[in-house]
């Protein structure tokens, strides 16, 4: 049983992440969507939110047989890998620019928990821009995001900019 986690603050889910999850699903028989519940940053999306826009979402994904859930974390997603019985860690990289900080993640996360792999996995070359934050940004000051984000997530945005 090859179970991975995927973990993320996905505030929100982007089509970015759709596309990794697509790409990591024929690798894995297992795979858990881990929402950080990052209560000192200050999210559009409560985890709970976030976590239900996944759920809604996943469906519409080809995930290839492999069983998806979600879940919400906190503290060290090493941790949260070990104790969900996942032997790898599913992360994106968009551009060079994210590797730095991605390499940094995966050893110190190695160093935590040396039996878990982080599995890192090209996103789209369309997604190699898109980003959770720059889609807050660019939906706040009224641009268009279509085909970046779900239209469930689109739709989710408006409600809250409207509230
Ligand atoms: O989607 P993001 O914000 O790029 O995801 C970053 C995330 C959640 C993977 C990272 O911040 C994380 O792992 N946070 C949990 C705390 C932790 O384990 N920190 C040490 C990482 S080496």
């Amino acid at each position: 049983m090859r179970r991975a986690i995927f973990p993320g603050s996905f505030d929100p889910l982007t089509n970015g992440h759709l596309d990794i999850i697509k790409r990591s699903a024929p690798l894995f028989d297992e795979m858990v969507i881990a929402v950080l519940n990052n209560a000192d940053k200050r999210p559009m999306f409560s985890v709970d939110e976030r976590c239900e826009m996944i759920r809604e979402v996943l469906p519409t994904v080809e995930t290839d047989g492999c069983k998806m859930s979600v879940e919400s974390f906190s503290g060290l997603t090493a941790d949260f890998a070990r104790t969900s019985g996942a032997t790898a860690i599913v992360r994106g990289i968009r551009a060079v620019s994210d590797y730095e900080y991605e390499l940094r993640m995966a050893l110190m996360n190695r160093r935590l928990e040396p039996t878990i792999e982080t599995v890192f996995l090209m996103a789209g070359e369309e997604y190699s821009y898109v980003s959770s934050t720059l889609m807050k940004q660019v939906f706040e000051l009224g641009g268009r995001v279509e085909g970046l984000i779900p239209e469930l997530v689109e739709a989710k945005m408006r409600d809250k900019k409207l509230a």
